[in-house]
């Protein structure tokens, strides 16, 4: 079975939002990454997200409204929340907020907090106006791999396993949105780093935001049960990763690069100067032209896949700057290197 790709059209929405308010799941562009989207006040709607991804029943959604009025409808908003909607959204920021009673406790893994987000993506915003639901949203990967920044990534990934993918192009962000745990509004935190930083978060609230470190949590593995429940799941050390085995060096040398066989590809932050490298094809890949971060994020999804299908026996990636602009980059990174299961 292949799954149902559909053109954005008026009447593609319409039929998408009735498979939704059945409690079907359909895969959503966003300006992130690609979604796998239920209703998420339909505990059996959203336990099929679980069943498709094989995600751990442990590692709570991200609900994604349409506007703040709904988000009020699913969290309780406090005056930062509100502050921090009026600065970024619709966009790549999730809260982590007190939930409402309506959200049941599939969406929030029993936790008594919910991740609330208002998406960016025009196409994604008209479905979410379509059906008129709050919309629990996983990444669309089986659980651990490589986020989907493309429609083909989620056929391949999911395609036998889904119904539908609505076509929203290529994600404008291409990581996942920055999560800030809001509960505590004196002391935000943020849980994992995005397109947006913790220091612009700080400047809009005018408070210090801290950065949670990534904790190994072994046990959580696709489709088995986690060891113990996760406060935030997201930061288990290995996920975004490829089955190819991914080692993080200073820089790469482009005598290494020559000298190293045909079995071995290499990851640049920037286009290599040596034309050389570029000569050597496929095996040399990078993020961006001239190592803008923006650019590096939209793109190492699928450079991770495209080496990830290689068939090499290793990849070598050049980290990424100490700079709060590639603090996401280098957390993903990290993560697709970390050996911790
Ligand atoms: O950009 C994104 O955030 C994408 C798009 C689809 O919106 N979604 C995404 O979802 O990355 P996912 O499931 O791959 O990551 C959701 C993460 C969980 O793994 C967990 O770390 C965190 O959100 N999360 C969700 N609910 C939480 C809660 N109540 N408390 C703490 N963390 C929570
Ligand atoms: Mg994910």
């Amino acid at each position: 079975m292949t799954a149902i790709l559909h053109r954005p059209s008026r009447t593609a929405l319409r039929r998408l939002a009735a498979v939704l308010r059945r409690g079907g799941v359909v895969a959503v562009p966003t300006e992130t990454v690609y979604g796998l989207a239920a209703n998420a006040l339909d505990a059996d709607a959203c336990e099929r997200i679980f069943a498709a991804k094989e995600r751990p029943a442990e590692d709570p959604l991200i609900v994604h409204v349409a506007s703040v009025t709904a988000a009020a409808a699913v969290a309780e908003l406090n005056p930062a929340a509100r502050q921090l909607a009026r600065a970024f959204w619709p966009g790549p920021l999730t809260m982590v907020l007190p939930k409402k009673p309506v959200v049941p406790a599939i969406v929030t893994a029993g936790l008594d907090s919910v991740a609330v987000r208002v998406p960016r993506h025009p196409v994604f915003r008209d479905l979410l106006r379509e059906c008129g639901l709050p919309l629990a949203a996983p990444s669309a990967n089986l659980f651990g791999y490589v986020s989907p920044t493309l429609p083909e990534h989620v056929q391949r990934g999911l395609g036998d396993r889904i119904e539908h993918i609505l076509d929203g192009g290529p994600c404008e962000v291409g990581l996942e949105s920055t999560i800030v745990d809001l509960r505590t509004p004196a002391r935000p935190c943020v849980l994992r780093p995005g397109a947006i930083s913790a220091e612009e978060i700080a400047k809009v609230l005018g408070v210090p935001v801290a950065a949670r470190r990534v904790r190994v949590l072994p046990g959580a593995r696709r489709g088995k049960k986690a060891g113990k429940a996760q406060r935030a799941p997201g930061l288990l050390a290995r996920h975004y990763s490829p089955g190819t085995r991914l080692r993080l060096v200073a820089r790469i040398e482009p005598a290494e690069v020559l000298a190293a066989g045909r079995r071995v590809a290499y990851l640049f932050l920037s286009r290599p100067k040596d034309p050389r490298l570029a000569a050597l094809g496929n095996r040399v890949a990078w993020l961006s032209e001239a190592g803008d971060p923006a650019e590096a994020g939209r793109n190492i999804y699928a450079r991770l896949r495209t080496l990830d299908e290689g068939g090499y026996r290793e990849i070598i990636a050049e980290r990424v700057p100490a700079a709060p602009a590639f603090a996401a980059l280098a957390d993903r990174l990290g993560r697709a290197a970390s050996r911790g299961r």
